[in-house]
């Protein structure tokens, strides 16, 4: 198999602050391969977003600290890569989708410039061609009368309308991996649903890679081939989706499932798994789940690893894992 796209491996990071430190990336490996749709999953202040943000090195330069591990990002060594590198990277072949499209869409350009300057930018083509392309590309998004949507400024469009743009102007570069930060929380179900099935079909038919991140496993599992679960900084399970999903072994995972009966059912309210996310600036040793687990014992005060727990590449930091075979 080729390199990875992305291979973020054992990364260490921490945000100093006045009080100490906040270790918000406790060893965490992901990787994306070409073509896949990768989750990531976990509740608020697990750490997904400061890992989008650190892969994309879009972190303030001087905000955090790396204390150990590798980033990869289509061959260039993230951590270490110029900037002059990095922004090659951005855009032309990595993009990124955030949550509220408002603020990453320059709310004093009408959709049409903007596409097409962010067009330009990275390919060969005249102001003509440029418009043609982003028409064809917001129709694939199922706009209707693209045209008239490239007149409109972004605050004249609806939220899912916005995020379409946001996906269409992510693909309009024809990116080999696209990062998206909770694409669709700020929207209601339906049109989560739509905007879903849009992005999936896009990415499959230009076979664009993608890295979904959402606190909401409904939205993954419905999106994505294999996913990472996360808690406080850490991957606390990995694998194929179907495999989590029928059977997931660690019970913060069987807890976030439990949130999202019908795990094809993207569903407007956020998980509630009783307790809260331990403090990042002093985390206990052992496993940082067990002060909220229904199965924790004294064994649990030793750090769990990554290990198979059963389905094939399926991993799980857990003394307990459990074996019960889900209906889904
Ligand atoms: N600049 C920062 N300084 C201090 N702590 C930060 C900073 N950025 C993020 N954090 C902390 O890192 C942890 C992970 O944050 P984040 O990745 O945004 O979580 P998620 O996206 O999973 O909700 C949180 O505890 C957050 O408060
Ligand atoms: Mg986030």
């Amino acid at each position: 198999m080729s390199e990875p796209l992305l291979a973020i491996h054992d990364l260490q990071l921490s945000f100093p602050v006045f009080q100490g430190e906040v270790h918000a990336l406790n060893r965490v490996s992901i990787t994306v391969h070409r073509g896949e749709i990768v989750g990531v999953v976990g509740e608020s202040g697990s750490g997904k977003s400061v890992t989008a943000m650190l892969a994309m090195r879009l972190l303030p330069a001087n905000s955090y600290r790396i204390n150990g591990g590798s980033v990869r990002l289509l061959g260039a060594d993230a951590l270490n890569a110029s900037e002059k590198e990095m922004c090659r990277l951005r855009g032309a072949k990595v993009a990124m989708i955030f949550q509220e499209p408002m603020t990453a869409l320059n709310p004093t350009r009408r959709i049409g410039q903007l596409m097409t300057e962010v067009i330009r930018q990275h390919q060969r083509l005249s102001a003509r061609e440029a418009q043609q392309k982003a028409i064809a590309l917001l129709t694939e998004m199922q706009i209707a009368d693209a045209p008239q949507v490239m007149k409109r400024y972004p605050f004249e469009l609806s939220g899912g309308m916005r995020q379409r743009v946001m996906i269409a102007l992510a693909f309009s570069c024809e990116p080999e991996l696209i990062i998206a930060d909770e694409p669709t929380t700020a929207l209601d179900v339906t049109v989560q649903r739509q905007v879903l099935r849009l992005l999936k079909q896009k990415a499959r038919a230009s076979g664009t890679a993608v890295l979904f991140i959402s606190h909401d496993m409904a939205v993954v599992s419905q999106l994505c081939d294999r996913l990472y679960v996360m808690y406080a900084g850490a991957v606390i399970e990995s694998g194929k989706t179907q495999q989590v999903i029928a059977r997931p072994a660690h019970p913060y995972s069987v807890g976030l499932l439990r949130c999202a009966p019908e795990a094809s059912e993207p569903r407007a309210e956020l998980p509630a798994i009783p307790g809260t996310v331990p403090n990042l600036t002093a985390l206990p040793t052992g496993c940082a789940f067990r002060e909220r687990c229904f199965a924790a014992d004294e064994q649990c005060r030793q750090t769990p690893t990554l290990s198979p727990c059963g389905g094939e590449q399926q991993l799980a930091a857990c003394w307990h894992p459990q074996r019960e075979q889900r209906h889904v």
